[in-house]
């Protein structure tokens, strides 16, 4: 017997991605919090145009998505031409590793960054190299000081996950004009539409020849189920990732799921306006109970404990209740548990149980 094939350099170095727990032995009827996931779900237009799908499923779709690019760019103001859409915008992160960078290349990712990053980086053979974070947020300098002539990419989302916070746009502009051109700038806009007017960095985009933007038809339009995401860039970079964009990588469903949703702007507005309102009470109650969190500008509150027990004790006295929240350790914040905004009576439901576990005498 031989030792079998071997996996290309970085492969095996990858640590599966870990999604949000959905259940709990024993405990019926649990409340999801673990996954960022729009609690009023998708727009109804949407949910119409998946039933449509259903009946040309013996057809091929299209490959050039003309139609939901014609819509995203309506929408956002966007050359459809320099848009380009994938299986979750994880599949347009992936496009931008495999084109640019490669075996022995470095990829920069920040302290807490979204655990995707370092996946695709090791996917592609490449090194992900961290850098370090100011109280949670994404620091220009430390990702320019850890540039060297072997960077291909940095991936930074804002607003982040899991930690919520954004960085300013002048900010973001300094380190675009700073980073070589050779290097590629992926700004993550997965929350972006929970930030009213905030363009996601397309406008940066626009100025800078090595910037990418993603975005996500799974937060605010709700369809996570369904797997859509979309990158714009400069016309080079677009055409470079279609290469790499297998004709059919979008089935019928997502594509027209896809652009009712982006058009159905009455939608994203309510789910907006309800995630910022109950954002507000959630972040205020927990801190209430004596937990608190940095200003998030996303869809979920990155809450705070004393110590890493303390979140524990936590998480596992909220799971026997059958809420299920996010431990993020793997992040480098073991203190720390990420609650998803929920609906009404779910956000009342954790702030509570938060409440009668900072109550006990002994936390556990
Ligand atoms: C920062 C960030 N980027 C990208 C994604 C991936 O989104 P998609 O479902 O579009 O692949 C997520 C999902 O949680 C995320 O939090």
């Amino acid at each position: 017997m031989t030792d079998g094939p071997k996996p290309q350099p970085g492969i095996l170095e990858i640590s599966l991605y870990e999604g949000g727990a959905s259940s709990v032995d024993g405990v019926e009827n649990v409340i999801k919090l673990s996954s960022n996931e729009n609690p009023w779900g998708p727009s109804d237009k949407a949910v119409e145009a998946v039933a449509k799908a259903a009946r040309s499923l013996h057809r091929y779709p299209v490959t050039d998505h003309a139609d939901l690019r014609q819509a995203i760019g309506e929408t956002h103001g966007l050359d459809p031409a320099r848009i380009i859409c994938g299986v979750g915008s994880d599949e347009v992160l992936t496009w931008v590793a495999q084109a640019y960078a490669g075996p022995g290349d470095e990829i920069i990712v920040t302290e807490h960054g979204f655990s995707m990053y370092p996946i695709i980086a090791h996917g592609v053979g490449a090194v992900p190299v961290e850098v370090a974070e100011r109280e949670r947020v994404v620091d220009v300098d430390a990702i320019l000081d850890a540039v060297t002539t072997r960077t291909r990419v940095v991936f930074i989302a804002n607003p982040a996950n899991p930690t919520g916070t954004m960085v300013g746009q002048a900010e973001l502009a300094r380190l675009a004009a700073a980073l070589p051109d050779r290097v590629v700038l992926v700004l993550d806009g997965a929350y972006a539409e929970f930030v009213e007017g905030f363009d996601g960095g397309a406008g940066l985009v626009d100025r800078f020849a090595n910037l990418v933007m993603t975005r996500t038809f799974s937060k605010i339009y709700g369809l996570g189920g369904l797997r859509i995401g979309w990158g714009y860039a400069a016309p080079e970079i677009i055409a470079v990732l279609n290469r790499l964009r297998a004709p059919f990588n979008l089935a019928t469903a997502q594509l027209m799921a896809a652009e009712a949703a982006v058009r159905d702007r009455a939608h994203v507005d309510r789910c907006r306006a309800e995630n910022d309102r109950l954002r507000g009470w959630l972040a205020h109650a927990l801190a209430e109970h004596g937990v608190p969190s940095d200003t998030s500008s996303t869809n979920f509150v990155l809450a705070r404990f004393a110590d890493a027990e303390e979140a524990d004790a936590c998480d596992a006295w909220l799971k026997r209740e059958g809420v299920i929240v996010r431990k993020v350790a793997g992040y480098k914040l073991p203190h720390c548990l990420r609650i998803t905004v929920g609906d009404e009576a779910g956000c009342r439901r954790v702030a509570h149980l938060v409440g009668q576990f900072k109550g006990r005498p002994d936390n556990g």
